[in-house]
């Protein structure tokens, strides 16, 4: 058996949203009310070295229209509101949306919009001039996952710019390469694990999925889309990466 990632994270948009979103104990819901600026500092550092990639390989980018897939409580969108027209952010889980609406009320921002997500992004209309996604493509199977990039690469304008990022290698230690089977492949396991580490018996996990580069590589040249650059990003166990690319014009 294998757990469904859509209903663990709408487990986590319920539950523990900002914890589910960047896993240190400091944002867990207990604690988020006094960490909530540094949790949201986490994502402009992220947006800065984005952008700067941006304008170092492309230059100047159309700046009208982008989207975060997977965009949680908004940790992105905000700082990508401050420099694109609009945005929409995307998410499989309502809770999410809802935390990262009220998180753009707090901060008086207006030109940004949230959409649920499914498999075919049907939600979603384009065109945009960014796409972008980061540590979200990771958690939801290769297959769905390369049907997903297609069809945000579809929505890319001539000259847009698409920055979407994958797991490609993950290496644990034998204990916690069984402890991850037990969660997610073995019946009741995941419900045992949990009552030992002291959590709700039905709590959610987060399924890790390793994308081979070579097939998200033809999906960006099947939508058009080159200038590729691959730039790694080592997470503690897994080699990632942000892969950068333009649609042509
Ligand atoms: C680790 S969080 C990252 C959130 C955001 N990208 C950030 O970095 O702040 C992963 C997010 O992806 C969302 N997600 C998971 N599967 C999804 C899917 N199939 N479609 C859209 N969003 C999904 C989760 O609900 C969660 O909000």
């Amino acid at each position: 058996m294998s757990f469904v990632s859509d209903s663990d994270w709408r487990k986590w948009g319920r539950a523990d949203p900002y914890f589910g979103v960047v896993s240190f104990d400091e944002f867990k819901a207990a604690r988020i009310a006094d960490n909530r600026d540094r949790f949201f500092q986490t994502g402009r550092r992220e947006i800065a070295v984005v952008m700067e990639e941006i304008a170092r390989r492309f230059g100047d980018v159309p700046r009208e229209r982008a989207l975060d897939f997977g965009s949680g409580v908004g940790r992105l969108v905000l700082p990508l509101a401050e420099r694109y027209g609009s945005v929409l952010g995307v998410d499989i889980s309502e809770a999410m949306n809802a935390e990262a609406r009220l998180n753009c009320g707090r901060a008086g921002v207006a030109n940004v919009d949230f959409a649920m997500s499914d498999d075919e992004l049907s939600g979603v209309a384009g065109p945009f001039d960014l796409v972008h996604s980061y540590i979200v493509l990771q958690h939801i199977p290769v297959e769905r996952g390369l049907a997903l990039t297609a069809r945000m690469l579809e929505r890319l304008v001539p000259g847009g710019v698409a920055v979407l990022h994958y797991s490609l290698e993950r290496t644990l230690p034998p204990a916690r390469a069984m402890v991850y089977f037990l969660k997610h492949h073995a019946p009741l396991g995941r419900n045992v694990l949990n009552l030992l580490q002291r959590r709700r018996w039905d709590a959610p996990a987060m399924q890790m999925n390793n994308y081979p580069l070579a097939r998200i590589l033809r999906v960006f040249e099947q939508q058009g889309v080159g200038d590729i650059a691959i730039v790694p990003e080592w997470q503690e166990t897994a080699l990632t990466a942000r892969i950068y690319g333009r649609k042509a014009g």
